[in-house]
């Protein structure tokens, strides 16, 4: 008879991407990032390279004190940034999102900003100034605008009313006059891909990419004028920056030929089915979900656990991205966090094979989650075919997941054409400081302008 652990193995195939596969889907997304950019296509494209509006980097000459919001992940942040001659110093604070606000109306939602935005301000003794800041906000926006852009669809599990379609920072602007006790400038809307790049931008000038692997995925990455048939500003920029929003790549069916049962199940039980099919396979929000609904699958079959499965397994949601790094830092052989996780679970009665199934389960799912990643970032470093290019990395899997940054190294590398050089660079609170920053430019230049 053959073993559990032989019929796990052979399920999980289905987790793994052959380098013909990979090639293919490199293939799609260059076209799909061809059709974004192109003016007859990209009505229908489903990767919508949007322009951002961001096209001066810091100076470093920048000074003075700027607020930065950063709403888009699991925490909405608020932070004040002194720029001074060769430093800057930076306070935070985390704010939760309760459920309702991120499921209610959109008014709400920037009630609530604006609310911790002012307790911010009176908790750093800023409250009677006039500030200017910058907003990281990281959900697919259409920019017509350094300070205005039209919000194109929800994604990892916002879903306010009255938003898309709308100009966001109308919204906010709205919000913070409807209190009519703070004075801010809003000075600059952005991604957090964006926010990434230019801060890693202020210390590595060949960072032309940047990267979000959180609770959600995208990129953003510096492209040709001349291939941005959509811009109609200033001719003289040669370069643009680009968010290609990567993470709704697949919306159109050209990722089913790789998908399994588990990633359909995850996109029909999401409160956005059919759309952000690349995130779904790749970012916080679901690989956890992707390894439960596996252990279920095999929980059932009788290869886990005896066939007892607990509760908690089978609640949807109940096996969150951080347990798949943490199993993951255990060293080889040993269990010490598996059996944590799994005792949360209610799965005490683990044995030793279960635990080493449950572990490569999870290596499967973030294995295939790094390299799309990879596939990704290589179609970009050669359709951008630059000799050395440093790629600027934030978000949760990125940053605690133990192999992530191993597994990217090594699949970019065989990816990319022959001769291409890439750095793979975490960085350093990416998107609130780049906020700041972007804010700060804008101010330098508006004063250069008055
Ligand atoms: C959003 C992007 C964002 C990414 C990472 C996606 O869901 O659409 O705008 O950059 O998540 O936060």
């Amino acid at each position: 008879m053959r073993q559990a652990r032989d019929v796990i193995r052979e399920e999980c195939e289905v987790l793994k991407m052959t380098d013909k596969q990979i090639k293919e889907i490199m293939c799609r997304l260059h076209n799909d990032l061809k059709k974004g950019l192109s003016r007859a296509d990209h009505d229908k494209a489903t990767v919508k390279c949007w322009i951002t509006y961001i096209q001066d980097l810091p100076n470093g000459k920048e000074r003075g004190k700027f607020l930065a919001l950063d709403l888009g992940g699991t925490n909405f942040r608020v932070l004040i940034i002194n720029l001074g001659e060769n430093h800057f110093d930076m306070q935070s604070k985390i704010y939760a999102i309760p459920k309702h606000i991120m499921t209610g109306t959109g008014i709400a939602l920037f009630d609530h900003i604006a609310e911790c935005l002012a307790n911010f301000m009176k908790e750093h003794g800023v409250y009677e100034e006039r500030l200017a800041l910058g907003f990281t906000f990281s959900f697919p926006l259409k920019q017509l605008g350094l300070t205005k852009g039209v919000l194109q669809r929800w994604t990892k599990g916002f879903s306010c009313s009255g938003v898309v379609g709308e100009d966001v920072v109308q919204g906010l602007k709205d919000a913070i006059a409807r209190r009519g006790d703070v004075q801010i400038d809003i000075c600059a809307i952005l991604n957090d891909t964006t926010g990434t790049l230019m801060s890693c931008a202020w210390k590595n000038h060949n960072c032309k990419i940047g990267l979000i692997v959180g609770t959600g995925s995208n990129a953003c990455y510096v492209e040709k004028t001349a291939n941005c048939e959509l811009f109609d500003g200033e001719p003289d920029k040669e370069e643009l920056l680009i968010n290609t929003e990567w993470g709704a790549f697949g919306d159109d069916g050209s990722l089913d030929f790789v998908r399994t049962e588990f990633d359909r199940e995850v996109d029909v039980t999401s409160i956005n089915p059919g759309k952000q099919i690349q995130e779904k396979m790749i970012s916080g929000m679901y690989l956890g979900e992707l390894v439960r609904l596996a252990l279920v699958k095999f929980t059932r079959m009788g290869l886990l656990f005896g066939g007892q499965g607990s509760d908690l397994l089978f609640e949807g949601g109940s096996f969150y991205t951080k347990y798949v790094s943490e199993i993951e830092s255990d060293k080889p052989g040993d269990f010490t966090s598996c059996m944590e996780v799994l005792e949360e679970l209610g799965l005490s009665h683990a044995s030793d094979a279960d635990m080493a199934a449950v572990r490569y389960v999870c290596e499967c799912v973030s294995r295939r989650a790094a390299h799309l990643v990879s596939a990704g970032i290589a179609t970009l470093l050669n359709k951008m075919n630059e000799p050395r290019v440093t790629v600027g990395i934030d978000g949760s899997v990125y940053r605690f997941h133990p192999h992530f940054h191993t597994l990217m190294c090594e699949k970019i590398a065989q990816l990319v054409r022959p001769g291409l050089q890439f750095d793979l660079m975490l960085s350093e609170d990416g998107s609130g400081r780049g906020a700041a920053l972007v804010a700060a430019v804008a101010c330098r230049e508006a004063e250069q302008g008055s």
